[in-house]
C-alpha cells in the first residue's frame, strides 16, 4: 500500500490509487474485524494506519477486536487504534488478545508452544463469541436502515435540538 496521497479524506472523496480500491473492495466483504498489531513507540505501526486512513464507508458501524503483540501485549497500539477506529464509527471490543514477551520469546526462543500458554486460546475464543454478537447484532442494525433509512433530521428535533 503506498503512503497516503489522495485529494481528500476518503470520507468525501474516494481515493484513485488501485491498491487502496482493491484494499477497500476486499474489507467491505466482511461483517467484523479483527486487527493484528505490532506496537512501534507505544502506537500503531504507521503502515495500519495507513491502511486505515484508506477506507472509511466499509468501516462504519462494524465492530473490531485486536489480536496485539509487544512489550506489554501490544496493550498501548489497541488503545490508540480505539480512538483511530472511533472516527471510522467501528465499534470496538473489550474482549483482545495480547501476545506479551513472556509468549512470544517463549515461543520463538524457548521451544514453547501455544499450548503452554493456554490462556491465549482461551481470550481468543472469548474475544471472536464477542465479535460474532456484535457483527450479528451490528448488521441487523444496517440491514434494517437500509430498509428505513435513519430520519436525522426527525430524531434531532424529537430531542429537542
Ligand atoms: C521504531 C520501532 C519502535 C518500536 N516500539 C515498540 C514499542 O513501543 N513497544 C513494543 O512492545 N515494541 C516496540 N517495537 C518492537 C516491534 O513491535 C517488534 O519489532 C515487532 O515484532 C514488529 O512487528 P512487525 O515486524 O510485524 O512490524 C518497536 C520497533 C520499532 C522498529
Amino acid at each position: 500500500m503506498p503512503f497516503f496521497e489522495e485529494a481528500g479524506s476518503p470520507m468525501f472523496v474516494p481515493p484513485q490509487n488501485e491498491m487502496a480500491l482493491a484494499w477497500r473492495r476486499k474489507v467491505a466483504e466482511f461483517d467484523g474485524y479483527t486487527f493484528v498489531t505490532a506496537e512501534y513507540n507505544h502506537s500503531m505501526p504507521a503502515v495500519l494506519k495507513n491502511a486505515l486512513d484508506y477506507a472509511y464507508a466499509e468501516f462504519v458501524r462494524k465492530p473490531v477486536t485486536f489480536v496485539a503483540y509487544g512489550g506489554v501485549g501490544g496493550a498501548r497500539a489497541v488503545e490508540q487504534l480505539r480512538l483511530v477506529v472511533a472516527e471510522l464509527q467501528m465499534t470496538s471490543l473489550k474482549q483482545t488478545v495480547h501476545i506479551g514477551s513472556t509468549e512470544f520469546i517463549g515461543m520463538l526462543m524457548q521451544g514453547k508452544s501455544f499450548a503452554d500458554f493456554p490462556y491465549l486460546d482461551e481470550t481468543a475464543t472469548t474475544m471472536l463469541d464477542h465479535l460474532t454478537w456484535w457483527a450479528n447484532a451490528l448488521k441487523a442494525g444496517r440491514d434494517r436502515e437500509a430498509a428505513e433509512p435513519f430520519d436525522h433530521q426527525k430524531a434531532l428535533a424529537s430531542a429537542g435540538a
